[in-house]
């Protein structure tokens, strides 16, 4: 695993080999593709101490579940970060909590991706609260708590000793975020790209941003800014979320990367084929570095969810060798589908969220370890899947 302050040497050195070679391509390449797990969680099962992971392949040896995902592929880690979680009763994603869990994955050469909610509690498109302390009624007020707030969480995490390699500023905010204040919507008819209510999710991400820039100026190394949007198979929304945001004042220069969400079960229209079509058009207008940072698949889907929602690509099964297949087919086309080597990662959502295997998906268990369901027992073993990012 290569030394993380080693990265701009590394870089230089790369560049310098490029530089030297007789034709270089004329791609972006990075320098390993992103196989990443979220494993926002996982702290919080092994706080408990009653957690335990069972390697299958390793004779039922018990073992750090990130130890045994690092032996499938995994090469990075995606942390969410709620603002202010004490609310609900524990700090779990707060900001103690993702530090000190950043700083051990980091200990062990993991890449890092921090997901910053700009909430305290669950945010996506159908719900983006805006955190207890900060304005719901001011724009100016909410924007200046939104900047000091990114700002002094970026030098927090560089003053511990954590080099982020990508920071979402918000999560899933098709909708925008920091809601009522930083609503959105793509689906006003008809469609115009300055449409009033996306000139106040622009400001307020903009002032995010302003918020990275803080914390740079303050020594923190700068991560790669990134924007994720769910939904990554529907070029419709991308077209329109992009291009409103440019409308309403946000520079291009002004994020690194795109982050889309691409789940199986939310809509049969989320086929490899839309989201081959929806990734291209995106790295021809934006021509910036492109990752799927949210997906996973069943391995359980039966009865208990009625009807069973179909899969959008019903030729894959919901089992084990489902959840390989799928994310070896969703790698392949983020690698070789998306033109000039801008598909640049792949992220499993939760794999080890033992004691909440069917949250995001609206199956029973999309985890890549079997939870032991009866009694007292905290037992997980390792389902074959855990190896999806080995062979790419
Ligand atoms: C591992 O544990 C499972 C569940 O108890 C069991 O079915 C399997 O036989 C064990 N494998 C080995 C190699 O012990
Ligand atoms: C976070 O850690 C700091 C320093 O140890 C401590 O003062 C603070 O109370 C902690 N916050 C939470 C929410 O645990
Ligand atoms: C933005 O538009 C959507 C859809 O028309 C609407 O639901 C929402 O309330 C609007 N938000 C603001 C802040 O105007
Ligand atoms: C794609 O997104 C657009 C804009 O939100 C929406 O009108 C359309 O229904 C979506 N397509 C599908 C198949 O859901
Ligand atoms: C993906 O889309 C690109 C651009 O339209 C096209 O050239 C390519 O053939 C598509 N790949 C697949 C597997 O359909
Ligand atoms: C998954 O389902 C397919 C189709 O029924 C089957 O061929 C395959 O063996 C199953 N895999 C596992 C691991 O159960
Ligand atoms: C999972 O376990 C944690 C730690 O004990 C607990 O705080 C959380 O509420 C549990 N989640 C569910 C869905 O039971």
């Amino acid at each position: 695993m290569r030394h993380r302050t080693l990265l701009p040497l590394a870089a230089a050195a790369l560049a310098a080999v490029i530089s030297a070679a007789p034709s270089p391509a004329a791609s972006v390449i990075p320098l390993s593709f992103y196989k990443g797990h979220d494993l926002s969680s996982l702290k919080m099962l092994e706080d408990t101490g009653t957690y335990t992971f069972v390697d299958t392949a390793q004779d039922n040896t018990t073992r750090a579940a990130d130890d045994i995902l690092a032996d499938g592929g995994m090469n990075a880690v995606r942390m969410r970060l709620w603002v202010d979680p004490t609310a609900q009763g524990a700090d779990t994603y707060g900001l103690n909590y993702t530090i000190a869990w950043a700083q051990a994955m980091q200990a062990k050469g993991r890449r890092l991706y921090l997901d910053m909610f700009f909430a305290s509690d669950w945010a996506d498109p159908s719900k983006q609260p805006t955190p207890a302390a900060w304005s719901t009624t001011d724009l100016g007020v909410l924007a200046a708590s939104l900047r000091a707030y990114v700002g002094s969480t970026l030098q927090a995490f560089a003053e511990a000793g954590v080099a982020l390699d990508i920071v979402a500023l918000g999560n899933e905010i098709r909708n925008g975020m920091l809601w009522p204040l930083g609503q959105a919507s793509v689906d006003v008819e008809p469609w115009s790209a300055t449409v009033a209510n996306f000139s106040s999710l622009a400001a307020l991400w903009k002032s995010a941003r302003a918020g990275v820039d803080d914390a740079v100026a303050a020594g923190a190394t700068k991560p790669q800014v990134l924007i994720h949007i769910d939904n990554g198979w529907n070029q419709t929304i991308q077209e329109r979320w992009f291009a409103a945001m440019v409308a309403n004042g946000v520079s291009t220069s002004d994020w690194d990367v795109h982050g889309f969400s691409f789940y199986p079960f939310y809509g049969t229209a989320a086929t490899f084929t839309n989201l081959n079509a929806s990734l291209n058009y995106i790295a021809d207008t934006y021509g910036k570095p492109i990752h799927v940072v949210e997906t996973d698949y069943p391995a359980v889907c039966n009865g208990e969810y009625d009807p069973i929602p179909p899969s959008s690509e019903p030729q894959i099964p919901y089992n084990v060798s489902g959840q390989l297949e799928w994310v070896q087919d969703v790698v392949s086309l983020v690698k070789n589908e998306v033109p000039n080597g801008l598909g640049q990662g792949v992220w499993y959502w939760e794999p080890a969220f033992e004691n909440d295997t069917s949250l995001g998906s609206d199956c029973n268990d999309a985890t890549l370890f079997a939870p032991v369901y009866s009694g007292s027992d905290t037992t997980s073993y390792s389902r074959a899947s855990v190896d999806m990012f080995l062979d790419d």
